[in-house]
């Protein structure tokens, strides 16, 4: 069995593009794989220094993982700051990371240039950490998205760097895993670029059908096609891709029919496609709120989680002390 590991920051609720986009692969993974799933509460940090509720909101991300269906019976759902092994190898790792190449690191230079009052050296060390969570668990695989590409070659990059430092043959080198082609993107109901947590353009697991309703009905389109056969407007298309995601084949073929042939009424498009996310989506929203109520549950996941999640860290950790030189006396 190959080892999974993927991290989710806790600053947001999840989204249509979350679910889509990644949570349904990390279901199809967890039966198949030893898979580590957690919430990267550390990494947080980076950006949200004083979070106004650090802890409410790792509470919902993971009520809201296991209310899409990860299975903590099968993987390893755990909190970060749970494991501080994590936090050991993070700086044995920063012994080995050059500051010119973090410094390159594309998320950095975004960082400074979005928040220059807060240059942190957490930020400038992020990839460390994020290597340090995969390569903790001897990794193969991690499921991330491509803006996490370059992250995840840095991560490569360490464990070759301490496999050659130490001359052995230790740590693996993970590959990102992205279910080859059809990855699937949610866009944004702004018009243009994906789904995201903080852009204000997105449908939350957690909202109740008014408010789908409510951003649905307000989302970006065009003046409607004059010409048979016009292609769409990336604002439309983008409804479409949605529809695609959550509607039946025959709504999808009705409402390209009616653009082709100039007939269409996006208020039309608009109330089916709520009504469609609102059908695929309240199911979770209702269990999100069950285990909300549940804390003897999610304290019990929790320290299950991270049973299982320091028994693997810690296994690395002594080998790795061992393979550079620490000595009991
Ligand atoms: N950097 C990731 C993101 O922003 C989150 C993350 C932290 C992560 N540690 C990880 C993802 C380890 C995968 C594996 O999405």
């Amino acid at each position: 069995m190959e080892t999974v590991v993927s991290g989710i920051r806790p600053t947001g609720n999840l989204h249509l593009g979350n679910y889509y986009g990644a949570i349904r692969n990390f279901l199809k993974m967890q039966t198949e794989n030893n898979c580590f799933f957690f919430i990267a509460d550390y990494h947080a940090l980076t950006t949200h220094p004083k979070p106004d509720d650090l802890h409410g909101n790792i509470r919902q991300v993971l009520a809201e993982y296991l209310a899409c269906g990860i299975n903590p019976e099968i993987a390893t759902v755990f909190i970060q700051s749970d494991v501080p092994e994590v936090t050991e190898l993070y700086l044995l790792l920063n012994m080995n990371a050059y500051v010119g190449e973090l410094e390159r690191t594309t998320s950095f230079k975004e960082k400074i240039r979005k928040h220059p009052d807060n240059i942190n050296a957490g930020l400038l060390t992020y990839p460390v950490l994020m290597a340090a969570d995969i390569i903790i668990h001897k990794a193969n695989k991690v499921p991330v998205g491509k803006d996490q590409d370059q992250h995840l070659e840095m991560t490569r990059r360490f464990a070759r760097r301490f496999n050659m430092i130490y001359e052995v043959d230790y740590f693996p080198e993970p590959d990102a895993y992205n279910f080859g082609q059809e990855l699937i993107k949610i866009p944004g109901l702004d018009g243009t670029g994906k789904m995201g947590k903080s852009e204000g353009n997105g449908i939350f697991l957690a909202d109740p059908p008014n408010v789908i309703r409510k951003k649905v009905m307000s989302a970006v389109t065009d003046a409607g096609p004059t010409k048979m056969g016009q292609e769409m407007s990336e604002p439309v298309s983008n409804l479409f891709t949605m529809m695609n995601v959550v509607s039946d084949r025959s709504v999808v073929k009705y409402f390209t029919d009616k653009y082709a042939s100039c007939e269409i009424r996006y208020g039309e498009l608009k109330k089916q496609l709520a009504e469609d996310i609102i059908r695929a989506t309240e199911p979770i929203r209702i269990r999100i709120n069950d285990i909300l109520t549940d804390n003897r549950y999610l304290s019990r996941v929790v320290k299950e989680g991270s049973e299982k999640a320091r028994a693997s860290a810690s296994r690395t950790i002594r080998e790795v002390r061992e393979i550079i030189g620490y000595k009991t006396f």
